[in-house]
């Protein structure tokens, strides 16, 4: 490939910039489903994490490569510092996939070079040059950033560039690291770019940034107009501080306003072709999936995926569309795979139909997820008449979140009212299989809940975001509970889905109490490189 790609290449990073915001931390399982879905969404990349960060993100990208990395599946790659020792490691964690990138960096801006790397320009010339071409000793597919490209001396830039590219860079890729470029600066970045890197063509222009002024897309879109091919971005625009540029934002820009962009692809205006390989239908499940799994809830307001996306309130907006959508709307919800949220099964559908309609909605389980997903789905269908597709997929995600199986709830029991002390008694089973119950009163019935939780599990945490939200409507929903906990610096979600939300409450507590625990447990994790994330 070159830099004259004829479509969008669409860079994924949510199993690795994303993955590094406070809280989002995911287990190998929640990875591997998430790359999966990302696969079946059509990126053409999934950046599965930073091999030498740990042994755990090591193991992920190593497996992720050999069960999602096939023949016709997406590249699978691993960032890795401008270093050796990370360069093999990640060499190491991609060696399955069958097609394997290796993505290294090195910061390139006066600020970086004084205080972070204590080095000198020609210094950073000559690590960039023998570390890319180190990489290449490994695979062919090897990409190239200057982190803090945005606030770095382009002549600097483009010499970089040159040397990386001419040691082997197949792409090279721009970040704007702390979100400060404006669209039209960034554009002028790629464009400079183009006109100053003698050896440019050699290589693809990929962009990567953040969104500390909400200017990621745009900064994306403008680059798209000057050259740039490879957008790296994430469901849900997740990642650190205020998030990388979001996946479903850039993709859903280009499709709907593809005559706008066509020519900048070189391409006639009218070109119904699409301008990146991602199936759009599968743009809301894969949100939802992310969301559930990380913990990171999506904003009612966020485009194209928040639940007020394709929502009309206004009387005169309502009476529009029912008129003419297109008065108010300008793609249709069903492009990104919103359902009508049919009722579809109910307390007397077996095996086969849950199984079939799951398939239709895009979930592919194992026969293992698929037993355990029937077994949820029978206790729902007990409390609740009618299942709909929401619920559905509100039952898959809660069987596929894979926290540590360490404590769990057996017994949740509340009383509270306007006349009465709210009070809680739980029984969990403890990691020795031993069962321990304990009471406590509380605030409201969920704050007893936690007490009595914490009495048992005993370690300290502080709660720092509690969310209940209902899957559908009706006094019978499923209740979705998700919970972001912190110990000492370190942030932890749970996730939870039922009939009933104080036993969700408790569940999804003790998700995150399970991940803490794992954790503390674990000294590999303990170790990890956590000061050396970027
Ligand atoms: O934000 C950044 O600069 C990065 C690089 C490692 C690409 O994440
Ligand atoms: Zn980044």
């Amino acid at each position: 490939m070159t830099n004259q790609a004829e479509r969008i290449i669409i860079f994924d990073t949510t199993l690795r910039d994303g993955e590094q915001c406070p809280g989002a931390t995911l287990n190998i399982d929640e990875k591997l489903a998430i790359a999966k879905q990302l696969a079946r969404l059509g990126v053409d990349i999934i950046e599965a994490g930073f091999a030498f960060a740990s042994p755990g993100d090591f193991e992920a990208i190593s497996k992720i490569a050999e069960i999602v990395g096939t023949e016709d599946g997406p590249v699978i790659c691993s960032l890795a510092r401008a270093r050796h020792d990370d360069i093999k490691t990640a060499a190491a964690a991609i060696k399955n996939a069958a097609h394997g990138r290796i993505h290294t960096f090195i910061a390139t801006s006066d600020i970086h070079l004084k205080y972070k790397l204590k080095k000198t320009k020609s210094e950073v010339l000559a690590i960039a040059e023998e570390m890319v071409a180190y990489a290449k000793s490994f695979t062919d597919d090897v990409e190239f950033s200057p982190e803090d490209a945005g606030r770095s001396d382009p002549e600097f830039l483009y010499q970089v560039l040159e040397r990386a590219i001419a040691a082997g860079a197949t792409t090279v890729n721009i970040p704007d690291t702390v979100g400060y470029t404006t669209p039209s600066e960034f554009g002028a970045i790629i464009k400079g770019i183009k006109d100053n890197v003698p050896n440019i063509d050699q290589a693809i222009i990929s962009v990567h940034g953040h969104n500390d002024l909400g200017l990621a897309v745009a900064n994306f879109l403008e680059a798209v107009k000057n050259g740039a091919r490879q957008l790296e971005c994430t469901i849900n625009g997740i990642g650190e501080r205020a998030g990388n540029a979001a996946l479903e934002e850039l993709v859903m820009a280009l499709h709907v306003r593809r005559q706008y962009f066509n020519p900048f692809l070189g391409r006639p205006v009218d070109s119904e072709q699409p301008l990146t390989n991602i199936d759009t239908r599968q743009i809301y499940k894969t949100s939802r999936l992310v969301s559930n799994l990380t913990g990171m809830l999506v904003q009612p307001n966020k485009a194209i995926v928040g639940a007020n996306a394709f929502a009309h309130e206004s009387g005169i907006h309502q009476d529009g569309v029912l008129k003419n959508k297109l008065t108010y709307e300008i793609m249709d919800a069903q492009l990104i795979g919103l359902t009508d949220n049919q009722i579809v099964l109910g307390k007397h559908s077996g095996r086969n139909a849950f199984r079939t309609r799951l398939k239709e909605l895009g979930f592919d389980l194992s026969e293992t997820e698929l037993n355990k997903a029937f077994v949820r789905f029978k206790e729902v269908a007990d409390k609740k008449k009618e299942i709909s597709d929401w619920d559905l997929e509100a039952i898959v995600n809660d069987e596929i979140q894979q926290a540590p199986d360490l404590f769990r709830v057996e017994l949740v029991q509340v009383s509270c009212g306007s006349n009465a002390k709210p009070t809680a008694t739980v029984t969990l089973r403890t990691p020795d299989g031993e069962e321990l119950t304990d009471a406590a009163i509380g605030t409201g019935p969920v704050d007893a809940v936690y007490k009595a939780i914490n009495r048992v599990v005993n370690v300290p945490n502080q709660l720092i975001e509690f969310s209940v939200q209902s899957v559908t409507a009706g006094i019978d929903a499923i209740g979705e509970v998700t919970i972001r906990l912190r110990h000492e610096s370190r942030v932890f979600s749970g996730h939870a889905a039922n009939t009933d939300i104080i036993v969700a409450s408790a569940q999804a507590y003790v998700n995150a109490l399970n991940r803490l625990y794992a954790y503390l447990q674990s000294p590999e994790q303990q170790q990890q490189l956590t000061a050396e994330k970027v």
